[in-house]
């Protein structure tokens, strides 16, 4: 169905739980919020239940986020309830790939169609510094088992941090050298408060693209990525730029979020959010009127760079 500015929605983000087994400094560097417990999470048949009702709205992509995605002990057993909705065509999910190596082939036999990793350094020791203390090996190796397991292409998103991990862009793009590969740079966002604490970190995606005269730009195909993407001549992957500080992409916006608490968050960075957890006791036709309404009221676009400040940080929300 179309929101009150015409835009087709199409995708929802469902966030599954708020903990991780990583503390991301742009994320959540102080652990706080990072708890959840079964009770306030949303059960897998109440995220059926609340899918059902979506698809009868018009969505079609489900993308599975956290927190950790993978944390989540019946991670799969959603995956599967979803999986087998008629209506639904791509399932997905952003994970940090921490726990792949173990869980990758149940996820593809649940009906995940691929995934998207979250890496911001090749190198180990500085990948331990931005995740509180993660293992580089395990995310490189769940990487390649995703590719072994034709889970592609197999995005990889690198949020970009000045004097951090701006030295590495060119070790990044090379990972699309040879390999179906998409690697996207993303800008640093001031959700949480390591992004709204350094907004002089932020590296500006057109300053990356105007300094590496071999991107060759590929037009635009899925209008419903944030990301722009380009390609390195006679190389295979691709190279995305997400890029919501320099470039708004709200107009083209086509998602709405489902909290793990059970709210509906329709954008980012907006914080109007609408429980629907105690509407779901509703007759089918009833629920689905509200649902209706929260997909047409969805704000116009975020605010980033004027006074916003996130009601919910990165770990809450699932970017
Ligand atoms: P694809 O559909 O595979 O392109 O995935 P995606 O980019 O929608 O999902 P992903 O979880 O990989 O998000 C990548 C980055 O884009 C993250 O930093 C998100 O926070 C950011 N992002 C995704 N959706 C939005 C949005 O609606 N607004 C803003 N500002 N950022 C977004
Ligand atoms: N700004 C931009 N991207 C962020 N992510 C998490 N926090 C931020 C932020 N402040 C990204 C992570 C993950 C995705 C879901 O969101 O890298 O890949």
């Amino acid at each position: 169905m179309l929101d009150q500015y015409g835009r087709k929605i199409e995708y929802m983000r469902i966030s599954v739980t708020q903990k991780c087994n990583l503390k991301c400094i742009y994320c959540d560097p102080d652990g706080e919020n990072c708890k959840d417990s079964q009770e306030e999470n949303l059960a897998p048949e109440e995220i059926e239940k609340i899918t059902r009702a979506m698809v009868k709205t018009g969505i079609k992509k489900i993308r599975i986020t956290g927190g950790e995605p993978l944390v989540r002990k019946d991670v799969c057993e959603i995956i599967s309830r979803i999986s087998r909705i008629d209506g639904i065509e791509d399932i997905c999910m952003t994970t940090n790939g921490v726990n792949l190596l173990k869980m990758a082939r149940n996820l593809n036999v649940a009906g995940l169609h691929r995934l998207n990793i979250s890496l911001d350094s090749l190198d180990e020791e500085k990948f331990r510094y931005i995740t509180g203390g993660g293992d580089f090996k395990k995310t490189m190796e769940g990487i390649d088992l995703a590719l072994e397991l034709g889970m592609t292409p197999v995005k990889i998103n690198t949020v970009l941090i000045k004097g951090i991990n701006d030295n590495e862009i060119d070790a990044l793009i090379e990972l699309t050298r040879n390999r179906p590969i998409e690697v996207r740079f993303i800008e640093l966002m001031p959700m949480g408060s390591f992004g709204e604490k350094n907004a002089d970190k932020i590296i500006h995606n057109d300053d990356v693209i105007n300094a590496r005269p071999g991107l060759q730009y590929l037009e635009r195909t899925d209008k419903g990525s944030p990301a722009v993407y380009y390609r390195m001549e006679g190389y295979v992957g691709k190279i995305g730029f997400i890029s919501p500080m320099t470039h708004q992409f709200c107009s083209d916006c086509n998602r709405i979020r489902l909290t793990s608490d059970g709210k509906i968050r329709p954008c980012l960075g907006n914080n109007g959010e609408a429980d629907i957890r105690d509407a779901l006791g509703l007759k089918p036709e009833n629920f689905e009127k509200i649902i209706r309404q929260i997909i047409a009221d969805k704000p116009r676009g975020h605010h980033f760079g004027e006074a916003f400040s996130s009601s919910r940080k990165m770990n809450m929300i699932g970017g």
